[in-house]
Parts: structure tokens; sequence; C-alpha cells
């Protein structure tokens, strides 16, 4: 949810200077900027950690193919996802048990969790929505108590926190999206993943290198696992590592823009997505929820493009699933689904376009 031309613009320069070089060397696969954007980012999540893939969606099958599911295994989610969030447990041969949503943070109902585990379930995989994060500290201690592992889906919260510490660092994997539009994007699709176990680390190296361990100059080059190729492109790796240095900046000029949201659109009419006391959300974009959200939608988006629905169908009621018969009870995620409407909140919105855009929204509902 940008405007992707003023994010190139603001770094036009040193952008192409990167590309240039990256050419120039004519290393294009791996080499010196992934490594070192590795690197960075795991210095920035203060995480063991970090392996790079070729989409979030990747990261997400990557990071469940370590745990290596069986066909009864279940992994508990949420449905008011993007559509890979789902597939990837359904592509890895597992069961999703989806969960119903919390009103407020629009993230996993915690407090519906442990009713929904089976002796048959292995792992859980919050989404923080819209970057806003879950609460890991009541996830934790239920995985703990249940034995099980935890995957967070942080596609959409790049640099948010979580008790002072970054999102990335919390659990057993975290996978992010830098998929253009992403709060960290490069120029095509991309992905991370970071955990603090070397041994989920090792598997991800070979899970996303046709199974190698490693890339000798000379062959032979032996392959260890079945895997895939799932690799980030070096010129995404290089044009993160110019933007990664900005994502600080980035989040706290979002977090102004949701904070002008709020007291421009403060009316009884518009619900607001609730943040945990201790979190800091990195707002992907800035969702509302309001009353004849479809009216209301058609007329905004006309004025702007970027105002958005997202996740409609919720995953469990989209065309791929209509077959998976299930009787999880997901009241909030239909409710809630047929209310949000997206408003932009990125680094380039200037205080003049939030005004305008929250002033249209005002008359709108009125
Ligand atoms: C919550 C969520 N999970 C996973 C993904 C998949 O990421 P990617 O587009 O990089 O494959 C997305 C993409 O938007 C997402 O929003």
């Amino acid at each position: 949810m940008y405007d992707l031309k003023k994010h190139f613009l603001a770094d036009k320069k040193i952008i192409l200077s990167k590309i240039e070089n990256v050419l120039s060397k004519g290393v294009l696969e791996m080499g010196e900027e992934v490594e070192k954007f590795e690197e960075n980012f795991k210095k920035y999540c203060n995480v063991k950690y970090c392996v790079t893939v070729s989409s979030g969606s990747m990261g997400l099958l990557l990071a469940l193919k370590t745990l290596d599911l069986k066909k009864n295994d279940e992994v508990i989610t949420v449905s008011n996802s993007d559509i890979p969030t789902s597939h990837a447990i359904t592509l890895v041969g597992a069961k999703i048990k989806w969960v119903d949503i919390n009103e407020d943070s629009l993230n996993i109902d915690e407090n519906k969790i442990e009713k929904n585990i089976t002796k048959n379930t292995r792992a859980i995989l919050p989404v923080h929505l819209f970057g806003n994060p879950c609460n890991i500290s009541k996830i934790s201690s239920i995985a703990k108590k249940h034995k099980l592992k935890i995957i967070e889906d942080a596609c959409l919260a790049t640099g948010a926190e979580y008790k002072n510490k970054k999102i990335g660092s919390l659990s057993d994997l975290t996978v992010f999206s830098t998929n253009p539009g992403k709060i960290l994007d490069g120029i095509g699709p991309g992905g991370i993943i970071t955990t603090n176990s070397k041994n989920l680390y090792l598997q991800l190296l070979q899970l996303r290198d046709y199974g190698r361990k490693e890339r000798p100059k000379k062959w032979p080059v032996k392959s260890y696992t079945i895997g895939y190729n799932s690799k980030l492109s070096t010129i995404s790796a290089a044009i993160l590592n110019i933007r990664l240095e900005k994502l600080d900046e980035y989040i706290q000029i979002r977090n102004y823009n949701a904070e002008l949201y709020k007291e421009i659109l403060f009316s009884k009419k518009i619900k607001f997505q609730k943040t945990l006391k201790d979190a800091k959300s990195s707002w992907r974009n800035f969702p509302i929820r309001i009353k004849n959200r479809n009216k209301i939608y058609d007329k905004l988006n006309s004025i702007n493009s970027l105002v958005k629905l997202n996740y409609l169908p919720p995953n469990h009621q989209d065309e791929c699933y209509k077959n998976f018969k299930h009787n999880f009870d997901l009241k909030i995620t239909e409710k809630v689904n047929s209310e949000i409407l997206n408003l932009p909140c990125h680094q380039y919105m200037t205080k003049n376009e939030i005004e305008t855009l929250s002033n249209h929204l005002l008359n709108l509902i009125n």
C-alpha cells in the first residue's frame, strides 16, 4: 500500500547505482549483498539467524517444512490473513485449525487457542495483522504448556515491536515478506525467516537451495535433502540493504500517521485497531471498521486508489477451501471482515493528504 513511484524516487540515485554495481559484478544469485542483508537484518532483529527466501509465502512454507508435519498434524492459525498463510499449511500436508480473532486487535484471540488444541496439534501460526503485534507472551505460554512450535506470520510486521523487542526474535520462527508494497520492500518478490535455533537455520539453508548445504566453486555439489529453489534476488537484497537503514524512520512516520488518523477520525461510527500497551505496530495500513463499508469503499477508493479492502473473502470462505469441511466458530472473523476498510498509512503521505482523505470519509459516514 504505497505509492511505489514515490518510494523509488526517494532513493533513486543510490538504488540505480546499487543495481549497476550488482549487474556489473555479474553475481545475480546469492553473493555479497544477500549475505550482507542477512547479517544486517539479524542485527536489526537481535536474533541469531536469518535466511532470505524468494517470498513471504515460500518463507511460511519452508518454516513449516522444518517441523516435519504428518498427515493428521494440525496447525492453528487465523482465517483473516492473506491466503498464503493457509496455503502454506495445506501445502505441507497438515490440517488447518482456524481460530477466531479478537475484535479489537484483529489478531488471533489467544483465549480461544487452548480449546482448539488436540493431541494432533503441532504448531501455532499467529499473524500480526497489518503490522499489529499479537500477544506473544500468552501465545508462548500456551505453546510451552502444550509443547507446540510457534511460527509467526510477520509478513506485514517488519520493524514492529513487542515488549521493546523487534518482532523476529521472539519465537521459534518468524517469517517476513519483502514484496513491493510491504513495509521493508525490494523490487520483486522476497521474504525473510529469522530464528534463534541453529538446527532450524541449517535446515532452512538447505530447503531454500535444492537441499544443498554449500556452494563450492567446483562440482560435485551435493544435495542432502529434498529442497526448493527459493532464493532472494541479489538486486532486491541490495535495495533492501539501502531501505533497512531507513526502516525505523518509516515506522516512526507510520505511527505518526496512525495517530493523526485517530485524532481526525475520532467518532462513534468508526472503530480502530487496538495495539497492546507494550507493543508498537508497524502500520502496514490503517484499518478502520465502519457500517456500510462497501458503499463507502467504492466512493473513497475513487478518490484515493490506495484505500483498499483486504483478505476478502476470509480464507475459510475462499474458493480453494470450499470443499474443506469444518465447524469452526469464526463469527468475529466474518463480522469484522465485512466492516474493515484499509486506509494508506505509508511514510510518503503528507499531513494534508491524511486530512483530506479523513474529511472525505467523515462526510461519507455522517
Ligand atoms: C499476512 C500475510 N502473510 C503472507 C503473505 C505472503 O507474502 P508474499 O506476498 O511475500 O508471498 C502476505 C502477503 O501479502 C501477507 O499479507
